[in-house]
C-alpha cells in the first residue's frame, strides 16, 4: 500500500534538525537563522517555516505537500531558493580557476551555456554539486548549495588567492540576489507574458539577462531541480517580492516549499547533497560519471583524478541506484540486503512518490546488484520487504530542448 502520510518523518531526514514550526517565541538560535527577501511573503501565504541549512524556509504552505507536488507536475510552482550560494568568477583566468576545482569541461561552454558540475577533493570525494554558466557578460556564474556555503566560498577564495599570487587575473564576488525557481509544464508560458525575449530560443541549461515583469537585470536560466521545464531567476533582492507577486498573479502559479521540492527532485533522480552524495562518494560511485568532461578525463587534471579516472573502467565497489517498492516507504539509512539476507548497501533518500503511487528511493548497493531489474530487500521498521533496482529518473523528464 502506498501511504501519503507520515512524510514528516521523511522530511526530518532532509532537514538538519527535526522540522518545527516557528511560533512567536523565537529562541536565540532561531533568531540567528537567515531570512530570504521573501520571508514576509511566505508568512502571508501561510508558509510553515522550518530550519534548512541555517535558513528559515517554508516546508509547505496551506495546501498539502502532495497537492503542491502534483500542481508542479501539471501546472507550475514558485520555489524560493534564495538560500543557495550565487557567485561570480571574474577575470581572464576564470576558466582556469574553475577547472582547477571541478570535473567538467568549462572551456567548451558556449556563451550563456551552463552545466552541472562537481567540486571534488584530492581523494576523489564530492565537495559539492553546482551549476556553472559561462555568461556573455564575461564572467562565470556559479550556483551551489546553501549547506556548503562556507566550504565552497573558502575553496574558491583560497584558489583565487593562490592564482592571484602567481599573477593570474581572477576574482570572486558573492551575488546577493534572491533566486526564484519557476517549475512546471506551464512555467515558460507564464514567464513569456513578462519578458520580451523569445523563451522558445532559450533551451535547457542556457541563460540570459532580461527584464522580467518590469524588473530589470534578472538572470533567467532554463534549469531547475524538479525534472520539469522551468527557470531559475536571479533577481536583485530589493525587487524579489515585486517579481514573486507578479508571477503569483497568474492562477497557474502556486508557491511550493521544501517538502514538494524534495519529492520532485527524488522522482527526477536528482541527488540531494549531504544525503545522496558527499565527500566520501566519488562521481563514479554516485552515478555522475557523465559530469566528467572528456578532455578532463584524458588530461586527468581535476582534483582526485587519480582516484576517479581508473574507476571509470568499472572498478567501483558500490554504485548509486534507484529503488522502487510497495509497502511502507523506504527512508534514508534503511539497510539494503540481497535476497539471501546479506547487507549490500543503504538507502540515502526515499519517499512515497505522489506521481507513481509507489515508494521510490535512491541508495548505494554493491556493484554486482546495481543492474536495473535486480530484486533486493530493504529493511523498513525492522521488516524486510522486496524492492527492485530501477533506472532513474523514475518519471520521464521534460527539459526544453531545441528541435
Ligand atoms: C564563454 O563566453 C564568452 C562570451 O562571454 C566567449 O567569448 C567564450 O568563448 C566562451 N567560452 C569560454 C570558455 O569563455
Amino acid at each position: 500500500m502506498w501511504r501519503a502520510g507520515s512524510w514528516m518523518a521523511w522530511l526530518g531526514s532532509i532537514l538538519q534538525a527535526p522540522p518545527r514550526a516557528l511560533g512567536r517565541s523565537f529562541s536565540c538560535a532561531q533568531d540567528a537563522l537567515r531570512r530570504t527577501p521573501l520571508y514576509d511573503l511566505h508568512l502571508a501565504h501561510g508558509g510553515k517555516m522550518v530550519e534548512f541549512a541555517g535558513w528559515n524556509l517554508p516546508v509547505q504552505y496551506r495546501d498539502s505537500h502532495i497537492s503542491s507536488h502534483l500542481h508542479t507536475r501539471r501546472h507550475c510552482s514558485l520555489f524560493d531558493v534564495s538560500h543557495m550560494l550565487q557567485t561570480k568568477i571574474l577575470g581572464c583566468d576564470r576558466v582556469r580557476l574553475m577547472e582547477s576545482l571541478v570535473v567538467g569541461d568549462i572551456a567548451e561552454l558556449r556563451p550563456n551555456q551552463g552545466t552541472l558540475s562537481l567540486f571534488t577533493n584530492e581523494a576523489g570525494g564530492i565537495v559539492d554539486d553546482l551549476i556553472v554558466t559561462n555568461t556573455s557578460e564575461g564572467h562565470l556564474y556559479v550556483v551551489s548549495n546553501a549547506g556548503c556555503r562556507d566550504k565552497d566560498l573558502a575553496l574558491m577564495q583560497a584558489k583565487v588567492r593562490e592564482l592571484q599570487n602567481v599573477g593570474s587575473d581572477v576574482d570572486l564576488e558573492v551575488v546577493d540576489n534572491a533566486l526564484l525557481a519557476l517549475q512546471g509544464p506551464t512555467a515558460a508560458q507564464v514567464l513569456q507574458a513578462g519578458v520580451s525575449d523569445n523563451l522558445g530560443k532559450l533551451p535547457f541549461m542556457s541563460s540570459a539577462v532580461m527584464e522580467v515583469f518590469g524588473v530589470p537585470d534578472c538572470r533567467v536560466t532554463r534549469c531547475g531541480y524538479t525534472g520539469e521545464d522551468g527557470v531559475e531567476i536571479s533577481v536583485p533582492a530589493a525587487e524579489a517580492v515585486r517579481l514573486a507577486k507578479a508571477l503569483l498573479d497568474n492562477p497557474e502559479v502556486k508557491l511550493a516549499g521544501l517538502a514538494a521540492r524534495d519529492s520532485l527532485r527524488l522522482e527526477a533522480g536528482l541527488c540531494l547533497y549531504g544525503n545522496d552524495i558527499d565527500e566520501h562518494t566519488t562521481p563514479v560511485e554516485g552515478s555522475l560519471s557523465w559530469t566528467l568532461g572528456k578532455r578532463r578525463r584524458a588530461a586527468m587534471d581535476f582534483p582526485g583524478a587519480e582516484v576517479i579516472v581508473p574507476q571509470l573502467k568499472g572498478k567501483v565497489q558500490r554504485r548509486r541506484v534507484g529503488l522502487i517498492c510497495e509497502g511502507p516507504p523506504m527512508r534514508a539509512h534503511s539497510p539494503i540486503l540481497s535476497t539471501e539476507g546479506t547487507v549490500i548497501g543503504t538507502v540515502t533518500s526515499g519517499c512515497p512518490s505522489p506521481s507513481l503511487k509507489k515508494n521510490v528511493a535512491m541508495g548505494y548497493v554493491s556493484s554486482q546488484y546495481s543492474r536495473p531489474g535486480t530484486s533486493v530487500l530493504v529493511e523498513v521498521r525492522r521488516k524486510q520487504q522486496v524492492a527492485v533496482v530501477s533506472k532513474m529518473p523514475f518519471l520521464p523528464t521534460s527539459y526544453y530542448t531545441l528541435k
